[in-house]
């Protein structure tokens, strides 16, 4: 949630640092803040974005060849200049940057209290930076010592950096659950919540791993151990990240430029991997695990928010196509509801940042019961991807806006093509239909680049509803996970509250809000229950809701009845999401943009939840 971004040593660190901030920015955006060694420690601090701390230092002595820089998610304290991270040691030697949560803060503070130490803030963090100098004082012990062994004192999650006024020829780092890599560059070092900051000066880098420590010198030295002083040898790895796809191009927002690549996304994560032609569908992962896979009596689906709908549409996809059983779970209740989990489940994880804390501790726990656990990730080389026994990556490229988007889509391309390999390798599926899906699946991109077509039509619609105080998205079968995902994108960046639910499920209680001010946004493209559909369109207008219909092309029942209606191309069933999803994403974009909301980091959220 929050980022940290760290650098020693051939050149000016200002300057890379603030770099580093603003493209980590979407991972935590409340207060920022940084510390420069020259000699001395100076330290500047502000709440609000990392411009509010560019413009607070202009004008001020900014030199250093080391330094430290992290945006903060607030967890324990108000988000202020005062709580806003670097936090230093007692004695003002120590620096220190955090990402994570010190669960047993409390409990360390009060035994520090005791000691004398006086603390300035209210957050964890602050505990954890006089606990090293406590440690390195009273035992005299140098500082990656010191780091060591108060991170054997710690429960919680952190990636931490810390930098000694005394010692200035090194930065310590450390990580247990939450994400650092270490980029290696030509006698410097950068290190950083992601690579999306270091892919700029180095291409390779190390990616911590859970409770190891890293000290990196100005002598341009690399050293790893772990907790319990062992030491381990670096894995150096070549980062697979262009620097054009950080950028917003031609967009006002990322968010904008995410929504048009999926024509483009979508085909990649396709790419290699499937041949309507040839009648193949390849993904290497599953082969990898085919017979545990073969064995297996059900798949359990784990993720959290956007990742937990696309595990939703995988249920449908699995149990009708491949027949098989499948269970979506919340990672957060999973993890805590002692499940009963086998050695003949298979545990399927859905993350676009791969680093979700409770996606993790649900597969940790899926683990110790034996599944096998399958990754379906998007960011190469997270925590997740290295958790799991075998995954497929979504190939979708950084998803800078907090609002997901096109990894979506890629989580739910990826869930189709397996649906549609097991169910043809089951014999659950006609040879006939088989093909045919896979030549629809091919033409899903140039169906999604059609529905972007509607976006002047969405924007209108989105002029017209912008007001309202709530909505309310009804959808069936496949485009039920679609309803919760259309109201998910509409609350998480306008704020307007909004609720998903099955359209039948309507008449059971949601029916009592519609009136006259209440937009009811339909996805209407069901072929199977289109009837049913047609009915709960007629429940809405009765109670004089404003329907908004998401139909097939050539629809002219339900464009007749509905208020506004956006088209889009006919497909099979089981492919409709990829095509229903997208005019929602921009319904959602245009609605908060004209309320004046911050679309790329709306209020509140952070794009990687690393904490509980
Ligand atoms: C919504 C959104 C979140 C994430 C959720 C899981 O637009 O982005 O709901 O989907 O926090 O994140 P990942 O997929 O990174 O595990």
């Amino acid at each position: 949630m929050c980022c940290i971004v760290a650098y020693v040593v051939q050149r000016e660190a200002y300057p890379i640092l603030i770099y580093g901030l603003k493209r980590l920015e979407y991972r935590g955006y409340d207060s920022s803040g940084l510390s420069l060694l020259n000699g001395k420690l100076r330290e500047f601090k502000r709440k609000g974005k990392v411009q509010d701390l560019v413009n607070f230092v202009k004008g001020k002595n900014v030199s250093g060849s080391m330094g430290i820089a992290h945006t903060r998610w607030a967890t324990h304290g108000k988000p202020d200049d005062i709580n806003a991270h670097p936090h230093q040691s007692g004695n003002g030697r120590l620096t220190l940057i955090h990402n994570g949560i010190i669960e047993n803060y409390a409990a360390l503070k009060t035994a520090l209290l005791q000691e004398g130490h006086v603390f300035q803030s209210e957050t964890d963090t602050e505990v954890l930076v006089h606990l090293i100098e406590e440690l390195q004082t009273r035992s005299n012990l140098p500082l990656e010592e010191a780091v060591r062994v108060a991170l054997t004192k710690v429960i919680g999650a952190y990636a931490i950096v810390v930098m000694d006024e005394r010692d200035p020829g090194k930065l310590v780092a450390a990580r247990k659950a939450s994400p650092l890599v270490i980029g290696i560059g030509d006698g410097e070092f950068f290190l950083a919540s992601d690579a999306t900051p270091i892919v700029e000066h180095t291409q390779k880098v190390v990616y911590l791993n859970d409770e190891e420590i890293a000290v990196v010198t100005r002598d341009g030295e690399l050293q790893i151990k772990d907790i319990g002083n062992e030491i381990k040898m670096p894995y150096i790895q070549q980062l697979d990240l262009k620097i054009e796809s950080l950028g917003k191009g031609d967009y006002e927002h990322f968010m904008l430029k995410e929504i048009y690549e999926q024509p483009n996304t979508i085909a990649d994560c396709m790419r290699g991997r499937i041949n309507a032609a040839e009648g193949w569908i390849k993904l290497g992962g599953v082969d990898q695990v085919q017979e545990r896979i073969a064995q297996s009596k059900r798949f359990i689906m784990a993720a959290c928010g956007t990742s937990w709908h696309a595990a939703l549409i995988g249920e449908y996809l699995f149990e009708e196509l491949a027949r098989i059983p499948v269970e979506v779970e919340y990672a957060s209740e999973l993890r805590y509801r002692n499940p009963i989990i086998d050695r003949e489940d298979v545990v399927v994880a859905l993350s676009q940042s791969g680093e979700t804390a409770d996606t993790m501790a649900a597969l940790e726990l899926a683990k110790e019961k034996g599944a096998l656990i399958y990754g379906i990730v998007n960011n190469v080389g997270s925590s997740i991807a290295r958790l799991t026994d075998a995954g497929s990556y979504i190939h979708a490229g950084p998803e800078i806006g907090v609002a997901s988007t096109k990894a979506f889509t890629g989580q739910v391309t990826l869930l189709t093509m397996m649906a549609i390999s097991l169910g043809y390798q089951r014999g659950t599926i006609p040879k006939s239909y088989y093909f045919q899906l896979l030549e629809e699946l091919e033409r899903i991109p140039g169906k999604v680049a059609k529905v972007l077509e509607s976006d002047t039509q969405i924007r209108y619609i989105a002029s017209e509803i912008k007001d309202a105080n709530n909505a309310l998205y009804l959808g069936r079968g496949y485009n039920f996970p679609i309803a919760l995902e259309g109201a998910l994108k509409l609350k998480e960046i306008s704020y307007i509250h909004a609720e998903g639910y099955p359209a039948a499920e309507m008449k059971h209680g949601p029916i009592a809000l519609i009136d006259e001010n209440m937009p009811v946004v339909v996805i209407a493209t069901n072929k199977s229950a289109y009837e049913k559909v047609v009915s709960n369109i007629q429940e809405v207008k009765a109670r004089k809701g404003i329907v908004i219909a998401i139909v097939t092309e050539g629809d002219k029942i339900i464009s007749s009845l509905a208020d506004y209606s956006i088209a889009i191309p006919d497909t099979d069933e089981p492919l409709t999401p990829l095509l229903s999803v997208i005019p929602l994403q921009l319904l959602s974009y245009h609605i908060a943009l004209m309320r004046g909301c911050n679309v790329d980091q709306p209020r509140n959220l952070a794009k990687s939840v690393t904490v509980e």
